[in-house]
């Protein structure tokens, strides 16, 4: 009998660990396991390198519902194949008063260290619960420690009272009277105002929407929160305060009325890059990409980034964040999400080498692949 429950204990062990690997590759689109063997679940996730150790901050996602059930996850590792799940670093709250409450919608969490202020500095879009995607807030937490657990600080829209740094004189109206307008959805006329600033300045003294987000730290430390904003028609990119935990006040708006979400940027050799997708939801559509020699433009188009067989549709996938690796001065690894909105936990990552031809640079799918030097 004793034997028995032994091998019984011992045969439960194994398949409980049944899926517990060390990877040496990445494997695009297939499931990834944790170190304990349980499926990776972060979506919509952003990279921290902090001390030799990179943080995955991301989405915990569940079976049914997109809504945050659970809050944000966090893993560790030394060498971005294996991680470590840390802990739930934001959950939700069980406080109907909370802005995080369980129901509510958290996504796309992103954290940056502040070397002022010794301290890790977490945004993430908010909406709050019951009230579908409405509030396009921006929610910021803070800890002491890269894992976590942080604390919620606040969540708000972007820079209210203030006017983007390349808007025109005459389209800054603080009581505009075309309201009406802003229902008119995607009609050519409808887009003209959009482009002109009808949303900035419907928005002007509640603050800018904010959905879609990543943030970006310079080489000269100052911070950059980057937004689907004007309801997702336009991306703007603010400039935090030197502790990363509020706004100056100086933003700018790129390609306005165009629909561009999902922001990921990095910068080699001076010039910056950013990629976005389009606007359709849950479904793919194909990548955009941009650059520019300075955060503040000015900003010119390139064709799609991504080459071969369902470029047209970033390889079924959104970006979310584009991973500087540490130590190597031209490797970074565009991060996306191929969402599964019917089962949201079977969402998979899909993690791609950015190529560069002729100094541009180019996403190509592969089942397999490592980082070399
Ligand atoms: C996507 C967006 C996701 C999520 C989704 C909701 O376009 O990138 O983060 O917000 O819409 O429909």
């Amino acid at each position: 009998m004793k034997h028995f429950l032994f091998l019984t204990f011992f045969i439960y062990c194994l398949s409980v660990n049944a899926q517990k690997q060390i990877y040496t590759d990445f494997y695009p689109g297939k499931l990834w396991f944790d170190t304990e063997g349980d499926i990776i679940n972060a979506h919509g996730g952003g990279i921290l390198y902090y001390e030799g150790t990179y943080y995955w901050f991301g989405e915990h996602k569940g079976e049914f519902s997109n809504a945050a059930l659970v809050g944000v996850t966090c893993y560790s590792s030394k060498d971005l194949y294996n991680w470590t799940f840390e802990r739930i670093v934001l959950p939700v709250s069980d406080d109907p008063n909370s802005p995080i409450v369980r129901g509510s919608v958290i996504e796309r969490p992103k954290v940056i260290y502040n070397k002022k202020t010794d301290t890790f500095v977490m945004y993430f879009h908010l909406e709050l619960k019951g009230e579908g995607y409405n509030a396009a807030h921006v929610g910021m937490a803070i800890s002491k420690q890269a894992a976590g657990p942080y604390t919620l600080v606040r969540n708000s829209r972007v820079n209210a009272g203030k006017w983007p740094a390349n808007l025109k004189e005459e389209q800054k109206k603080e009581n505009p009277d075309d309201a009406w307008m802003l229902k008119k959805g995607w009609t050519p006329e409808w887009l003209k105002a959009v482009e002109d600033g009808l949303f900035v300045r419907h928005h002007f003294k509640e603050g800018q929407m904010s959905r879609d987000m990543t943030l970006y730290v310079d080489d000269d430390d100052k911070a950059y929160h980057i937004y689907a904003s004007e309801d997702n028609a336009t991306i703007q990119i603010a400039e935090l305060t030197d502790d990363y935990q509020n706004y100056t006040g100086k933003y700018i708006r790129i390609f306005p009325a165009t629909h561009n979400e999902a922001p990921t940027i990095f910068k080699k050799d001076g010039t910056y890059w950013m990629i976005t997708s389009g606007c359709t939801g849950w479904k793919p559509n194909e990548a955009r990409m941009f650059s520019a020699p300075s955060i503040w433009g000015p900003w010119i188009q390139h064709s799609n980034p991504c080459q071969g067989k369902d470029a047209e549709l970033t390889f079924h996938t959104q970006g979310t964040y584009i991973l500087p690796v540490h130590g190597q001065k031209n490797m970074f690894i565009f991060m996306a999400d191929r969402w599964c909105p019917d089962n949201p936990i079977d969402g998979r990552y899909v993690w791609l080498p950015v190529l560069f031809e002729n100094g541009i640079p180019v996403l190509k799918w592969v089942n397999k692949w490592h980082i070399t030097e």
